[in-house]
């Protein structure tokens, strides 16, 4: 399960906001992606999961502008680009958007369900909530809850739960820290390290430097829509410029 983005510029209107990236993840990997507010982070994951594409439709003679985008992603080898966000979704390529966006009015039971709609068999479906629920225990406990009175950091867990219901096989997650206390903080990264140890690659798009290094075996830094470095945590933290000027460390 490897993803390999090539040469992707992303245009808002006369806007660049990817600049030809380029980045690979491969089998097994997690890899993180780090950059400022506004570098093109969310932008370049909503491109690989067909989101833009389907914003060029909608959008089309509007005032909202054009939409131009070009280039390649690559999931073991199949071009995503010519695929819609829901045929993505199904080869296990799963985004986790920023904050999760569980159905607010539905019960945290049923939003791991409605994650399973893929999943034909029912006892599988089953299997995979009870290891959702043992890898996010919280969940269990507000199995009746409704989603929408959720906190933040058990939304972001739940998003993650319902992609692993689809049978995700390669997770982009957003700033799954945004707005959480330290403590939910280290204990909800520890929770992505064991979804990877179950096999799942991750790119990490984390704004929390220190954490994402922690975690990842590689990291590339984007800036201004462009990749600027690549490398291991140690090799970017030894660089003095990258560190002071990007990573903010
Ligand atoms: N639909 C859109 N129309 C026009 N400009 C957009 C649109 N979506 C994003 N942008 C612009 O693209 C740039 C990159 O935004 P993006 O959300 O990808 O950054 P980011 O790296 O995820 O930032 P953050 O760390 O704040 O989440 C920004 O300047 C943003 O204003
Ligand atoms: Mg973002």
């Amino acid at each position: 399960m490897y993803l390999e983005i090539k040469n992707v510029t992303l245009l808002y209107d006369r806007a660049m906001v990817l600049n030809e990236v380029g980045l690979r993840v491969n089998e097994g990997e997690l890899v993180s992606l780090v950059g400022p507010n506004g570098a093109g982070k969310t932008s370049l994951l909503r491109a690989v999961s067909g989101l833009v594409k389907w914003e060029k439709e909608i959008t089309k003679g509007t005032t909202l502008g054009k939409i131009s985008i070009t280039g390649s992603v690559l999931f073991n080898g199949e071009e995503m680009t010519e695929l819609r966000a829901h045929q993505i979704a199904r080869r296990g390529l799963i985004l986790c958007p920023e904050r999760g966006r569980p159905f607010r009015e539905m019960t945290v039971m049923e939003n791991l369900q409605a994650g399973a709609l893929l999943c034909k068999d029912k006892g599988v479906a089953a299997d995979t909530i009870e290891m959702v629920y043992s890898l996010f225990p919280i969940l269990k406990d507000r199995t009746n809850q409704l989603s929408g009175s959720l906190s933040g950091g058990e939304r972001t867990m739940l998003s993650i739960g319902r992609s692993l219901m689809s049978q995700a096989k390669f997770l982009l997650i957003d700033q799954p820290s945004t707005g959480l206390a330290p403590k939910i903080k280290e204990d909800l990264f520890q929770r992505i390290n064991e979804v990877h140890g179950l096999g799942i690659t991750i790119l990490l798009v984390e704004q929390d430097v220190s954490f994402a290094f922690d975690l990842a075996s590689r990291n590339y830094v984007m800036s201004r829509g462009k990749i600027i470095a690549e490398g291991t945590s140690s090799e970017l933290l030894d660089d003095e410029l990258i560190r002071k000027t990007y990573l903010g460390l």
